[in-house]
């Protein structure tokens, strides 16, 4: 008997957890591999962060908080708008969540009715179209591609909107392609999801690694909006599974009433560690990083189109390269194979994040060090002459 419920014929696994394990398993026998794969800062958590973590364990904070968060963070994050984005926000409309991907669960969970449709960019992060079909709702993925910088535009919303559209969910920046969404363009695009009576959803879990630009956020163009953002990048803090959502006020009862149902409450330690990871401190360290970043992208980019790899569009944020492998492979599974077997370098293919041309992508990841990524380049160089 398969009890399993059909909507997990729907549900595709995270291919790159394959590559990974089988990227673990070779370094178990003993062979180097260079990890361009793995979506996560390879840089600890900030100390500060753990000894706040340390000193709240200590102290007994083991119990649950609000299941919205606990207000002093709920503050402190609605003070990082105030004072890093100049957003003013009130705090009752932030909401603690386990990681970005329990926000996302809660907004599709209290926006999308059974039927009713999302529409995304592909290539995008692959669990959004998940989190949609989870609730019964239409994912609709739109093929995008350098010309609009791999992002939706107003223009590309409005050709695709239906009668059964309810939401538009975009990234700046971009998980595969690390682009952004300009400015004016993300104006209009929250002017064109108002104005078509749908809503629109920006995933801001990159926000704080931005290179050539200040970072900023879509809550400066209205309320009536939802952002999600996380602690696990910006912050090094993927493993504390810890994230916050500002939703439009009256989303918030139908949010709380959820989050209570669901989760509880966020991590309780994780909450009070956190309250530390605005501090100056720490946010000297995740300045450091951010500039590590930054040189990894300005060493990576230009030799990988040197061999051949097309960068259209340089990528302003977050710690990946999209790139084109037409030149070189007419299956990017395949080459990511020979790149992990043959070269010693474990990179992501184009099929992990949509269905708009994955056979001519890979994704790299640049959270390695740059001594390592020297030399994962020196391997992908010699593979290629080879
Ligand atoms: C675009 C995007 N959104 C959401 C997530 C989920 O992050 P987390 O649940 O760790 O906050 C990720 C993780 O890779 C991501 O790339």
């Amino acid at each position: 008997m398969n009890g399993v419920a059909r909507r997990m014929q729907r549900i595709a696994p995270f291919y790159v957890m394959d590559l990974l394990a089988q990227a673990r398993r070779l370094e178990a026998g003993g062979r180097s591999i260079i990890h361009m794969e793995i979506g996560e800062p390879d840089f600890d958590t900030p100390a500060p962060v753990i000894a706040a973590g340390q000193a709240a364990l200590a102290s007994g904070k083991t119990h649950y908080t609000p299941a919205t968060g606990l207000p002093a963070l709920c503050e402190v994050i609605a003070g990082f708008y105030r004072e890093v984005c100049q957003t003013e926000l009130d705090p009752q409309r932030v909401i603690v969540t386990p990681g970005a991907s329990g926000a996302l669960q809660l907004v599709m969970s209290v926006l999308i009715n059974p039927g009713e449709s999302v529409l995304m960019a592909d290539p995008g992060y692959p669990c959004n179209r998940h989190f949609v079909e989870l609730v019964e709702g239409r994912p609709v993925a739109l093929p995008v591609g350098p010309e609009t910088g791999y992002q939706l535009t107003a223009e590309w919303v409005e050709e695709a909107w239906r009668e059964e559209t309810k939401a538009v969910l975009v990234a700046s920046p971009s998980n595969p392609t690390g682009t952004l969404i300009a400015d004016d363009e993300m104006q209009r695009l929250y002017a064109t999801v108002q104005r078509l009576g749908g809503v629109l959803i920006v995933d801001e879990i990159y926000q704080g690694l931005v290179y050539d630009v200040v970072g900023g956020t879509a809550l400066r163009y209205g309320d009536d909006l939802f952002v999600i953002n996380s602690f696990s990048k910006f912050f090094g803090m993927t493993g504390w599974r810890l994230g916050w959502l500002v939703a439009p006020e009256s989303f918030i009862d139908p949010l709380d009433r959820l989050a209570q149902n669901i989760f509880l409450s966020a991590p309780t330690l994780s909450q009070f560690a956190a309250l530390s990871a605005f501090s100056p401190a720490v946010m000297e360290i995740l300045e450091q990083r951010r500039q590590a970043f930054r040189q990894r992208r300005d060493f990576l980019l230009p030799v990988l189109r040197e061999l051949g790899f097309s960068i259209p569009v340089t990528p302003q944020g977050a710690f990946y390269l999209y790139a084109g492998c037409n030149g070189i492979s007419d299956d990017s599974q395949v080459l990511a194979q020979q790149l992990l077997q043959e070269a010693g370098v474990a990179v992501t293919p184009g099929l992990d994040f949509g269905f708009n041309r994955p056979q001519s992508h890979l994704r790299f990841a640049y959270t390695t060090d740059l001594e390592r990524l020297e030399e994962g380049v020196e391997r992908i160089r010699r593979f290629l002459s080879g």
